[in-house]
């Protein structure tokens, strides 16, 4: 006799539209388990560059991806923390230069293929709460709720401005802009797993409400699905 599947509520969305805040509310709220599946492709990049590997260099990125050595824990304030080969990358996979890595490698049918299985992994009781961009479409096709979060590009970009200079960084809202409509245009054009909502996915513009509205409406239908 097979047990009942593990409940997985899927997030995907564009970056900055707020799926991380969102995912981690609900996880916690839930007190399900959280995969962060932007982290994994982040780190194959961070990796490539550590390993001296070009990331145009399509089959040793992906040998790096199918050998990755990550580990993922959660600190003692509730911070998920990001190892690789034993070293913190936390940080450093979270630099503009880490997202560029990230949505460079995230091309590479390969890459993507040997990620597939360790996201999976990740589905245990009492439940997954998944961010990312193919998490309902190709990762968890039976997730029993799909939400896919978006906002305005210039909303994205003026979030991110914000959260840069709050962490003392010098940076450019008109080069943040380009950088974000660059990175949709390779996340949505890509032949693999492009970032398309799922048919079933529960599409939500974020430009103008606030996440906590959002952890509300989603929270309300995930009692309403008797996920709660
Ligand atoms: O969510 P994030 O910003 O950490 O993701 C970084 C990049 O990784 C993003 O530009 C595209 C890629 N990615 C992906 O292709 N598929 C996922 N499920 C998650 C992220």
């Amino acid at each position: 006799m097979q047990g009942q599947p593990v409940p997985v509520i899927t997030v995907d969305g564009p970056s900055g539209a707020g799926k991380g805040t969102l995912s981690h509310l609900l996880a916690d709220a839930l007190g399900w388990h959280f995969l962060d599946s932007g982290a994994l492709y982040r780190v194959t990049g961070h990796a490539c560059v550590l390993e001296g590997v070009s990331w145009e260099d399509h089959a040793a990125v992906a040998a790096v991806a199918r050998h990755l050595d990550v580990v993922f824990t959660t600190d003692r304030n509730g911070e998920v923390r990001v190892a690789y080969k034993g070293s913190d990358v936390s940080r450093a996979i979270r630099t503009e230069e880490g997202g560029r890595g990230a949505s460079t490698v995230a091309v590479i049918p390969a890459v993507r293929t040997a990620l597939l299985q360790r996201q999976r992994e990740f589905c245990q009781p009492p439940g997954l709460v998944a961010d990312g961009r193919d998490m309902g479409t190709v990762v968890f096709p039976d997730a029993a709720l799909k939400i896919f979060l978006t906002a305005s590009a210039e909303e994205r970009a003026r979030r991110r401005y914000l959260q840069l200079l709050d962490k003392g960084e010098n940076v450019s809202l008109p080069r943040l802009l380009e950088d974000i409509e660059e990175r949709d245009a390779r996340d949505s054009s890509r032949s693999v797993s492009p970032l398309v909502p799922a048919e079933d996915a529960i599409v939500i513009d974020s430009s103008r409400l606030p996440i906590s509205d959002v952890f509300s409406a989603v929270m309300e239908t995930a009692r309403r699905r008797g996920l709660v």
